[in-house]
């Protein structure tokens, strides 16, 4: 895909491979869309971009440890946003941020499960009118190789819970809406994939964790951009990639009645039933 003059909403993009994409992104030409929860950071990754290349971006501001906030994102840039050609739903929290506990989000969900997979999930429905009006257009949804079965008994994790436990269920449930996502856009011209990045690479999620790093955001974010803008992968929908190559996820993903499960409940804790 050419990406001139096209536009790129990239969430979590004032800090890791993020970052690193919307920065790659700008150079090419794109209109880029940064998200970040702080305004400092955004509107100085925004001077910064502009300040290389003469094209326009623009930095929005949203908290998604709260729904609110996430609807509240939708809606400046349907409002603002003449198109969006490509969503990147990048934002996430590793296992260890803010320490190994359990933690809640605004809404009272378990902490990784609302940031890292049902903000993606309402702010891809929010904005899929503009998205099929760009199309052919893509989503790409940043989930992982560290994967973990729901439990759909406890889906907050509110017995066993680890980080790592969280973290890796939030991934894989990215990656059961990928594919069901696609099914519901065939034949709509939008693609959505999802894909592990790259193992640890050397971004502040992996710090936090206590881990030493394996790999670098460029390689990582190489990863994500050939999602973006590859002509290979421009009639590929519902897959999940291990960095360049489509790789399997783990067995839940393919199993129908357990997405539609994780499909009834996101519908209803993000507001979007009826
Ligand atoms: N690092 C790896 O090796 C690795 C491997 C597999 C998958 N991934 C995935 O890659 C994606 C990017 O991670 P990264 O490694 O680049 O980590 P990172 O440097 O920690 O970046 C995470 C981004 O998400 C944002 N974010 C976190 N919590 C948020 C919230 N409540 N509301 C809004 N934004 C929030 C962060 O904003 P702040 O800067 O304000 O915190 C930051 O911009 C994640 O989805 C991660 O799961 C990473």
């Amino acid at each position: 895909m050419e990406m001139k003059g096209k536009t790129v909403l990239i969430t979590g993009s004032t800090d890791g491979v993020g970052r690193y994409v919307a920065s790659e992104l700008s150079k090419q030409g794109a209109r880029v869309l940064i998200h970040g929860r702080d305004k400092a950071r955004g509107e100085a990754l925004l001077n910064e971009i502009c300040l290389r290349a003469p094209y326009e971006g623009a930095f929005y501001l949203a908290d998604f440890s709260s729904l609110a906030g996430v609807r509240q994102l939708a809606n400046s840039v349907l409002a603002k946003e003449k198109r969006l050609d490509v969503f990147v739903s990048n934002a996430g929290i590793g296992s260890q941020n803010n320490g190994p506990q359990r933690q809640e989000s605004a809404d009272g969900f378990e902490l990784r499960f609302a940031v890292n997979y049902l903000s993606g999930f309402l702010l891809a429905h929010l904005l899929l009118p503009l998205i099929k009006a760009a199309a052919p257009s893509r989503i790409v949804n940043v989930a992982s190789l560290g994967q973990h079965p729901i439990d759909f008994d406890d889906v907050m994790i509110t017995k066993n819970y680890s980080g790592s436990r969280a973290y890796s269920q939030s991934k894989l449930s990215q990656i059961m809406f990928t594919i069901d996502l696609a099914d519901e856009l065939k034949g709509s011209g939008v693609t959505v994939n999802s894909l592990h990045p790259a193992t640890y690479m050397n971004t502040t999620m992996v710090r936090a964790g206590g881990i030493t790093p394996m790999s670098t955001v460029e390689q990582g974010g190489a990863a994500i951009l050939h999602l973006v803008e590859g002509d290979d992968v421009a009639a590929k929908s519902g897959l999940f990639f291990d960095g360049m190559n489509e790789m399997k996820a783990n067995a839940q993903a393919y199993d129908a009645a357990a997405r539609k499960r994780l499909r009834e409940l996101s519908l209803r804790l993000t507001g979007l039933a009826g």
